[in-house]
């Protein structure tokens, strides 16, 4: 696994949640799985790593060498190992996605880095994969080493698979980046790494990728349209026959509420006494009054345009002003988001609350502690607060895109059937109707809230088929890089 997050040493959003969980997954049914990533500064003290050997990690970069200083520690709670990649220039800075200088600009040369050091740190450990999965564009230029600079040498056998975790991000550089890279002149072409005079890290690891895997089906097939492929459709329509959505697991030792330490007291579907406890201490967290009886609806969400929380925004005034309901917003990113959200908590103090940050105690509490989960996103490639939701019995209101649709059944009125609340049009009154139908349905039908409630929590949301799917996935994928190999096809 080469990904640039991982559950529980650096998370920014799901990605990590997955590569943390599926490796876990994948070690329990005998794999060797080894993940390499930076080592942020978060990661300086970080217990259990130890340097790995004496010496620097070399890493041959285009014209010159890098070093790195590699330490190796096991995934907290699994057997797989992590490889950690310290280098003051690229990696020693407080963001995932911004070196140390703060200038985004460098990503091109920080994450270049970690898909070459990725490759001979193999070498450095002689240890040959038979399989590199990457994650996102921060690992795009790796299969595309594969296929050029590394096709005759060991390395080059191994058989590559790519995972869209996001679409949206692409990682575009200026085209001297594959100068720095060392990869040759000829992968420059639309066919291969360019794309409008630049380089795109994600079209070239697609492009180079023995298979591509997508984290829903839904998103799978949106993402070979002009609305999901954001400019990439044409080429995913071209791999469509590499191409599989598999929708993400949830990691059930991290989230569940019968065994979960960040609650004030564990509860099951048959007893949901201490989730009682965990509204009544989330509104004491949040400074909301405290009231049994009035539905509270959450949001768990990094604040960026693609969670549609601007519809909340624009639908905040009306749904405060006409329904009785509390809000709680745990969140973080966009200024303008922050500041709609702050000034909707001080409209109505007690109802409406909003934490600017990132608290994974706080998410476990908001996922156990609320009534109903808001997730209006634009489009979702799979989301994971909702599955937290469901598995904590809070149903979520989602509007029914990616792997929304695929992890969400639509409420049947007058049955109790479903898990949530699913809505089509991304627009404050769509968002609107939505909540007053969940809230109607709290307050007026609890026997079918109770249902839709236990609908969720005995939902099968574990790892286990989906690690099925991935298994065969490596499978496929190692066959498809033998048979390029003995047709020579490879490009
Ligand atoms: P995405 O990866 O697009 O952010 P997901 O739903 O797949 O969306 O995953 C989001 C993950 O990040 C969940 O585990 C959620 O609990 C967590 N998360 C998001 N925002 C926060 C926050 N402010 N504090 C704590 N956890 C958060
Ligand atoms: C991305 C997507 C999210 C998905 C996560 C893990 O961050 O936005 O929908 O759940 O990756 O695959």
């Amino acid at each position: 696994m080469v990904a640039p997050e991982v559950v529980p040493l650096v998370k920014v959003g799901g990605l990590a949640d997955v590569v943390g969980a599926l490796s876990k997954s994948l070690c329990e049914r005998g794999h060797d799985v080894r993940i390499v990533l930076p080592k942020y500064a978060s990661l300086r003290g970080v217990e259990d790593a130890v340097p790995l050997g004496s010496s620097p990690l070399i890493v041959n970069l285009g014209g010159h060498e890098a070093y790195a200083q590699v330490w190796e520690m096991p995934l907290p709670g699994s057997k797989a190992k992590c490889y950690l990649l310290e280098h003051n220039f690229y990696f020693d800075g407080p963001e995932v996605y911004c070196g140390p200088t703060g200038n985004e600009a460098d990503n091109g040369q920080r994450f270049t880095f970690l898909a070459r050091a990725a490759i001979d740190l193999c070498y450095h450990l002689d240890w040959m994969p038979g399989v590199v999965h990457c994650h996102d564009w921060p690992t795009g230029l790796l299969p595309v080493y594969l296929n050029t600079t590394e096709i005759d040498r060991p390395m080059g056998r191994a058989a590559t698979v790519m995972t869209l975790h996001n679409m949206q991000h692409q990682g575009y550089f200026p085209r001297e980046t594959i100068h720095f890279a060392g990869l040759p002149e000829s992968t420059f072409r639309s066919d291969s790494i360019e794309a409008f005079g630049q380089i795109n890290m994600l079209k070239g690891g697609i492009y180079h990728s023995s298979k591509i895997t997508t984290v829903s089906p839904t998103y799978a097939q949106e993402i070979q349209g002009s609305g999901g492929g954001c400019g990439l459709q044409h080429l995913l329509q071209y791999r469509a026959a590499d191409l599989i959505g598999v929708i993400n697991g949830i990691d059930e030792t991290e989230w569940d509420p019968a065994h979960d330490p960040h609650l004030p007291r564990t509860y099951t579907a048959s007893d949901l006494t201490g989730k009682a406890a965990s509204k009544a201490a989330l509104q004491v967290a949040f400074g909301l009054n405290s009231d049994a009886s009035k539905p509270l609806f959450t949001v768990v969400s990094r604040l960026v345009d693609q969670k549609g929380l601007d519809l909340l925004v624009h639908a905040g005034d009306r749904l405060m002003q006409t329904m009785e309901i509390q809000v709680a917003v745990l969140g973080t990113g966009d200024p303008a988001l922050e500041s709609a959200f702050k000034a909707l908590a001080d409209r109505y103090p007690g109802r409406f609350a909003a934490y600017i940050g990132f608290d994974n105690q706080l998410a476990h509490l908001c996922a156990a502690g609320a009534d109903f989960l808001l997730m209006p996103s634009r489009f979702e490639p799979c989301g994971l607060s909702q599955m937290y939701a469901m598995k904590y019995g809070t149903p979520p209101i989602v509007r029914a895109t990616g792997g929304l649709v695929d992890s969400v059944e639509q409420y049947v009125e007058g049955t109790g059937m479903g898990t949530g609340f699913r809505f089509d049009a991304p627009t404050p009154q769509a968002f609107y109707d939505t909540i007053g139908w969940a809230c109607a349905t709290y307050y007026d039908r609890p026997k079918e809230y109770a249902q839709l409630q236990a609908n969720g929590m005995a939902a099968d949301f574990t790892w286990g088929q989906s690690a099925d799917t991935y298994e065969s996935v490596y499978a496929w994928a190692i066959k498809a890089r033998e048979a390029a190999f003995t047709a020579s096809k490879v490009q």
